[in-house]
């Protein structure tokens, strides 16, 4: 018994202590050993008593040597205690959103409300996705307003100049009536500056169903204006050109940094432009199977990196795709 209390109140803070505590009571020559050897002199019939008190000494030291060791690893300050479950958790970093995909979230959901489906189409992308289907055959002069990377030449494989591959690749489906939203990376050979980059995203839209008029493109794009810029916003639409759509349009909108008296931005116009606009091309229809006579369509396509600069007040294209943390850890947590 007297035994038992020393070992009871024995500490060992650290691992030496422990290590001695061990020798001392559980080594080959420590205590309880040596006590063990007592048992040859127990006469026999007091055996199984003394048997039984020897154990449960054996057991008690065995136990205290490991209530020592646990209290040992969990550090000094907490000898004796347990965890502190009232200590803060260790924070957990979070990334930030892109600033291009908060845009394109943005000009996408905006469309999903009124029922276009988002769609992806391939990057890299053969001569008739790219330009064929969509009105501009080899050596159309229309290519040039694109400069083009080519994979490989004879036959075509380009890095696709827009998205407008994606809707080719939707009408091919022969799915009708279609109502689709194409974001994605784009790849134009242009020089690299703070204003343009040879790559950047555009969101593309097409809706092909019976008696789809110009009406419903401006109403539809009215729409997302409102919701994208506010509800005080004017828009107008100038004739343009674009092989793939007849007529064609580009649609501004009243500057939105200045509201409309003119800035750096509008270039003191009092118009921002936005997109590019028509009405699908007879000859793209058919290119894809669908009847011209029977069906007609409107697309519209957008870039994203100018929006994105005026919303975020950034000066320089390049920071979208540099990587500095720096810049990306400016932005929203992506939760
Ligand atoms: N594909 C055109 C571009 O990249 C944009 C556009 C799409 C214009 C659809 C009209 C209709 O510039």
């Amino acid at each position: 018994e007297a035994y038992k209390s020393e070992i009871a109140s024995a500490t060992a803070p650290d691992e030496k202590q422990l290590e001695e505590f061990r020798i001392k009571y559980l080594g080959t020559k420590g205590l309880v050993k040596s006590v063990m050897g007592e048992m040859k002199n127990v006469p026999a019939d007091k055996k199984k008593e003394f048997g039984q008190i020897l154990n449960e000494f054996k057991l008690f030291t065995e136990q205290r040597y490991e209530d020592l060791k646990l209290a040992a690893d969990s550090g000094p300050a907490s000898v004796g205690t347990s965890i502190d479950l009232s200590l803060p958790g260790d924070p957990i970093p979070i990334g930030s959103r892109h600033p291009i995909t908060m845009m394109k979230n943005r000009i996408v959901s905006i469309f999903q409300r009124l029922g276009f489906a988002e769609a992806e189409g391939p990057e890299i992308e053969d001569d008739w996705h790219n330009f064929g289907a969509l009105n501009l055959p080899p050596h159309h002069p229309a290519r040039d307003m694109q400069d083009t990377f080519y994979i490989q030449q004879n036959p075509d494989w380009v890095l696709r100049t827009h998205t407008s591959n994606t809707q080719i690749r939707e009408m091919e489906k022969g799915k009708l009536p279609i109502r689709v939203i194409c974001p994605g990376r784009v790849y134009r050979n242009e020089t690299v500056s703070a204003r343009s980059h040879c790559f950047f995203h555009q969101v593309e839209g097409l809706y092909i169903d019976e008696n789809v008029s110009f009406a419903d493109l401006k109403q539809t794009l009215y729409f997302f204006v409102k919701e994208m810029y506010g509800k005080d916003v004017k828009v107008r639409f100038r004739p343009s050109y674009f092989p793939f759509t007849e007529p064609s349009a580009e649609m501004d909108v009243s500057c939105f940094i200045c509201g409309g008296k003119g800035c750096n931005i509008c270039k003191k116009t009092g118009w921002v432009e936005i997109l590019g606009c028509g009405m699908v091309h007879p000859n793209v229809l058919q290119n894809c199977n669908i009847d011209p006579n029977k069906y007609t369509g409107f697309a519209f396509g957008m870039g994203i990196e100018r929006p994105a600069l005026l919303k975020y007040d950034i000066n320089d294209i390049r920071l979208f795709s540099e990587n500095d943390i720096r810049f990306l850890r400016q932005f929203t947590p992506a939760i």
